[in-house]
């Protein structure tokens, strides 16, 4: 066992946390308040090969480990958790199961423009009554001649209005259950296929989250990933990884508010001397540093466990689960600590506060993560 990231992850960690200090820091707050979507960033973030970290490079990507993706998300995250979501879908839920399930044509045509940041990817699963019941699906794609037609609607979907390639699954025989899931690589230009709205968030309002529609959306044999019905094993493994990308996510969000709070703490006097000299506050600074290093640990080993090959979902799903409580956690006590001054949009920790709330519900409510966790555990 061995503590010390490579050199080349030290390099991946150090571009990434110069590059959000530079282009996005300082824009963060403004996107957040004018729910502004990123594109000049997500185009720099493109350019430096941070939307197709782990794909191969033969299609576009960086070829990098997955301990990398991580610590770039959590720097990107640290800066603005709305980059950070985007980044992690684009990475985590469509790159990576069309590099994994997608034949070579797949890869050059689909995967290839969205590891290269040049397109950006939306992983269409949730829908109105399919949320922690993913199965569910109700969704239809009927065989039609030599193609499909997809009709639905889907919700909640990160970079839905403005995403060019969509991931979408539907359900092809509701007889077959989640056997009959299927996965389809969708163009947004498709016949049929529209944005209905846009929903308006508490946080990672920067990043858009759309309800989405599929009327009649005809694709072809050749936009199919994977084999018939393998749909929901495809969804269910992606969001393994994915479950990484927003527990780094949640790092990020939590490293930001703890600094934030730290340095505060050294500054702010009351009762003539800085508040940090309390024990009220240094109980504090310790649960959060603490929980902050327990986080980092669950996420890195799971990212460690993804590139180790076979099942990770148990790490993956503990990772965040804990990042994301802890998250929550750790803002909390930032803007206790910042006291009236945390409530006012004058300190960053309020946004992070707001942002760490739904790195506990998407990709996987925390108890859709415990449900892996214990289901995981009960059959050893
Ligand atoms: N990898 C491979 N196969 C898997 C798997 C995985 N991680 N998880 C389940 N499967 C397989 C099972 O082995 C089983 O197959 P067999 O019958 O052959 O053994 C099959 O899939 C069905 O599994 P379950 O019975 O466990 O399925 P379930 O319907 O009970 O679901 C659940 C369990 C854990 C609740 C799951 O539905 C789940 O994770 N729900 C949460 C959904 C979610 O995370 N949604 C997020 C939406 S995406 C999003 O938020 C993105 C965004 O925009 C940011």
């Amino acid at each position: 066992m061995q503590f010390e990231f490579n050199e080349q992850q030290r390099m991946i960690r150090d571009m990434a946390r110069d590059f959000a200090a530079r282009e996005i820091a300082p824009i963060a707050a403004e996107m957040d308040e004018q729910e502004k979507f990123p594109a000049d960033v997500v185009k720099k973030m493109g350019e430096l090969g941070f939307m197709g970290m782990n794909v191969p490079e033969e299609f576009g990507g960086a070829g990098l480990d997955s301990l990398c993706y991580t610590l770039a998300m959590e720097e990107i995250s640290k800066a603005c958790a709305s980059c950070g979501v985007i980044m992690s879908v684009n990475n985590s839920l469509v790159c990576w199961p069309i590099e994994t399930y997608g034949n070579h044509e797949q890869k050059e045509k689909w995967l290839t423009p969205l590891a290269k940041g040049e397109k950006l990817g939306a992983y269409c699963l949730s829908e109105p009554g399919a949320g922690t019941d993913a199965a569910a699906q109700s969704t239809t794609a009927k065989k039609d001649g030599d193609g499909w037609i997809i009709n639905g609607m889907k919700n909640f979907i990160t970079n839905g209005a403005n995403a060019d390639t969509l991931l979408v699954f539907a359900q092809s025989d509701p007889e077959l259950k989640y056997k009959g899931i299927m996965a389809f690589l969708v163009d947004k230009e498709a016949e049929g296929f529209s944005v209905i709205r846009k929903e308006e968030k508490m946080g990672i309002r920067a990043s858009d989250t759309a309800q989405l529609a599929f009327d009649n959306v005809r694709v072809s044999e050749s936009q199919v990933l994977g084999p018939e019905g393998s749909g929901f094993k495809i969804a269910m493994s992606t969001l393994d990884g994915g479950r990484i990308g927003i527990a780094a996510q949640a790092l990020g969000i939590s490293g930001a508010a703890y600094e934030a709070a730290l340095a505060y703490s050294k500054e702010r006097e009351q009762f003539g001397r800085p508040i940090c000299k309390f024990q009220a506050i240094q109980w504090k600074i310790a649960d959060m540093a603490t929980r902050l290093h327990a986080a980092r640990l669950l996420t890195y080993r799971a990212a460690w466990a993804k590139d180790q090959g076979g099942r990770y979902s148990e790490e993956s799903a503990m990772a965040k689960l804990f990042a994301s409580e802890a998250s929550h956690f750790i803002t909390n006590e930032a803007v206790q600590i910042f006291g009236g001054n945390g409530y006012s949009k004058e300190y960053p920790v309020e946004r992070h506060f707001r942002d760490a709330k739904i790195t506990e519900i998407y990709e996987g409510t925390s108890e859709a993560q415990r449900m892996v966790i214990s289901s995981m555990e009960l059959k050893k």
